[in-house]
């Protein structure tokens, strides 16, 4: 069931979600003229109920626009939605007079016929509380309300992810379940002890009816994918074949081209230069002709111009695009790989050592290749049903693979064609995928449960047998999700063949893992997605992730851009050094002769950008902590205590200074900071920062 918030000032429709089981994701959905917008942010824990703050007691500084108070099992979560503003300021487009807090007359009055309005206030911050009395102004507001287009781009907020654990514990004197159920305000909605009684509680030792939990999110939970400019799309690809099997991504790119393959007799594949983007001809293109249907395909990662290509022959061909994109249809592979007995899956170059290439085929068997002679120098044993996927680790020492038997493998091929772990993968048999995360410390698994939900699971590298570490479900779509991973931030992208929504993890080494972020969801159905390397971000726009979408006709990048404020300094929390992984660290021959390699790594960093964590302070910081620090040098009755007295006083002066009062003498830095989420708390949030 959704609950419906609705806030008329305007027209911002919240419908929150009460799910049991899983992180719900709030829907907000904009009614603009005959138009739904709808976005959706996420919810951290699963709601009981929801309630909306009065506008009175919004940031309008920080252009927010609504809050809704979330109850869960356990705690009291604040969301804020902001409208992204450059300029921090009352912005009087975004807030109309609002309904006032006297009432218009007496119940008497009304009994006896009268009909009056109840007065409308002002929330200019110098305006508070002095109503304002203009039928006509009302009138300009209600048309006025149609002229917020850019509130489409709505950035949810939520603005204190410390969460407050509410225990219930009878004996107590205060118990702040009671407390809050005195107030008139949407606070009392947690009046259900029951449900505080239900969950887990957290901290031991601590006897207090309050604990401070940190709320786990992710600094990248309001990540933002857009499709870029029209001036950078392929259009009118014409004849796509849109059938390649699960193993494959479907379509492959580098920073240069994208090849796919088209459902013409003769496996022909297009190139396409992303240098000459636009309309592609109505007329036949150039073509790759691979004589036989392509299976799987992919670009030498150091070098844009070699495609490998698997045949449903059983045999790989190696490609040399000429420089400048394909003139003439190529019928001549440069390399035939032939070795395996029958049709093959998938294909992996090594990410380190050149020229080296994994295959893996209906034989059961994977074979290594060496593309500069052409040799197969090495055969991997051990699988008994189809090989869903491969996955080298960072390090460029071990194969990952994932099979339909429901084993997950690990070999380290220069030392046995035999795996050197062996654990339970995913049971589902609809396909999966692997990724490396976390430096190679654990394996992201992306498959299905034995009832057919998708599920992402976490393995240890060391120690596979023992089972997934954590797992998260997802939902029960039909497609297997295939992640990429920017080991520079954590964060895991995931989209499917055939949908239109892509789901967006961090990926932490430690619990809990798995911190959902916000979707990007395509206008049209995904046929495939890759990504672009690191180098194609945009850092002036904080893009940690490019990607190419294949959809039914075009090839269109998507910007994965992380929300941030003063965009004239280099973000440098969020661009880490990041590995050259388009030049090889060593060659195959010395790979196989056992020696191991690393990419350098370079900044991001443009000559003329500031660090952030070096820009200038334009007036004295208040300092100030995470509560959760702050609190941890305490003993668990101070704690108590001043948890306890902080809730009261707020909850007891929800009508009275407003924490637009405290702004002022505030330094621009704190509160700009509140927007992009790095901060735990705002001090000067009002009573925000207990709830
Ligand atoms: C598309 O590719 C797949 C995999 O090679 C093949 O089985 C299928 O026949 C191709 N479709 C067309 C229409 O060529």
């Amino acid at each position: 069931m959704m609950i419906p918030l609705f806030d008329d000032d305007t027209g911002l429709l919240i419908l929150a979600g009460m799910v049991r089981y899983r992180l719900m994701p709030v829907c907000y959905v904009f009614w603009h003229g005959d138009l739904f917008e709808e976005c959706h942010c996420l919810m951290d824990t699963s709601t009981r109920g929801v309630a909306m703050v009065p506008k009175v007691a919004l940031d309008v500084l920080s252009c927010e626009v609504m809050r809704v108070l979330q109850l869960t099992d356990s705690c009291i979560v604040p969301i804020g939605y902001q409208v992204p503003r450059k300029v921090q300021e009352f912005h009087e487009d975004l807030y109309p007079d609002t309904v006032g807090t006297t009432p218009a007359m007496s119940a008497e009055e009304w009994w006896k016929g009268g009909n009056k309005q109840v007065e409308k206030v002002s929330l200019r911050p110098d305006k508070q509380h002095k109503p304002k009395a203009a039928p006509a102004k009302k009138k300009e507001l209600a048309s006025g309300g149609s002229k917020e287009v850019d509130i489409v781009s709505v950035c949810p907020s939520i603005k204190a992810p410390c969460l407050y654990q509410v225990t219930s514990h009878p004996a107590a004197p205060q118990d702040p379940a009671r407390g809050c159920s005195t107030s008139s305000s949407p606070l009392s909605t947690p009046s259900s002890s029951a449900a505080a009684s239900r969950s887990p509680s957290s901290t031991s030792g601590l006897s207090s009816e309050l604990s401070l939990i940190q709320g786990p999110t992710s600094k990248f939970r309001h990540i933002q994918g857009a499709v870029t400019h029209r001036d950078t799309h392929i259009t009118n690809l014409r004849g796509l074949n849109l059938t390649t099997p699960g193993e494959s991504d479907g379509f492959c790119v580098n920073r240069h081209r994208v090849a796919v393959p088209l459902a013409i007799s003769g496996g022909q594949i297009a190139i396409c230069e992303r240098s000459q983007p636009g309309r592609l001809p109505d007329t036949a293109l150039p073509t790759i002709q691979n004589s036989v249907n392509v299976v799987d395909l992919s670009w030498d990662p150091f070098d844009a111009h070699r495609l490998a290509v698997a045949g449903d022959d059983a045999k790989i061909r190696v490609w040399q695009v000429p420089k400048g994109g394909l003139k003439d249809t190529l019928t001549e592979p440069e390399v035939l790989l032939q070795g395996h007995t029958e049709k093959i899956y998938s294909i992996a170059f090594h990410p380190l050592a050149s020229g080296l290439l994994a295959s893996s085929s209906y034989d059961l068997t994977v074979r290594l290749w060496n593309l500069e002679n052409g040799e197969q120098v090495n055969l991997l044993t051990g699988h008994e049903d189809q090989i869903f996927c491969m996955a080298w680790s960072p390090d460029g020492k071990l194969l990952a693979t994932l099979s339909k038997d429901g084993k997950v493998r690990i070999y380290d091929p220069r030392k046995s064609t035999a795996p050197v772990q062996e654990g339970p993968g995913p049971e589902g048999h609809r396909g999966a995928r692997a990724v490396w995360v976390c430096e190679g410390k654990y394996l992201l698994v992306s498959g299905f449960d034995s009832r057919s939900e998708r599920k992402l699971s976490l393995y240890s590298a060391d120690s596979v047998s023992s089972g997934a570490v954590a797992s998260t479900d997802i939902d029960t779509s039909p497609s297997t999700l295939i992640p990429f991973y920017d080991p520079d931030t954590g964060v895991v992208i995931l989209s499917a063949k055939g949908e239109t929504r892509v789901h967006i993890y961090e990926i932490v080494p430690e619990d809990p893992y798995f911190m959902e972020c916000s979707s990007f969801n395509s206008p049209e159905p995904l046929k495939g997605f890759a990504f672009l390397p690191k180098s194609e971000c945009n850092v002036r726009d904080v893009e940690i992730a490019v990607g190419l979408m294949l959809t039914k006709a075009a090839i269109e990048p998507v910007a994965f851009k992380v929300p941030r404020v003063k965009k004239e300094f280099f973000q440098d929390d969020v661009y880490t050094d990041t590995a050259v992984c388009w030049e090889p660290a060593l060659t195959a021959s010395a790979w196989l002769s056992g020696s191991n390699g690393q990419h350098k790594k370079i900044s991001l960093k443009p000559k003329d950008m500031t660090p952030v964590s070096e820009a200038p302070k334009e007036a004295p910081v208040r300092k100030y902590l995470p509560s959760s620090v702050y609190l941890e040098e305490k003993t668990d009755e101070q704690k108590k205590e001043e948890l306890l007295s902080a809730m009261v006083a707020k909850l007891g002066n929800i009508d009275d200074p407003l924490p637009q009062d405290s702004f002022e003498g505030v330094d621009e830095d704190e509160w700009v900071s509140g927007c992009d989420g790095n901060r735990s708390l705002d001090s000067n949030d009002g009573h925000l920062d207990i709830f």
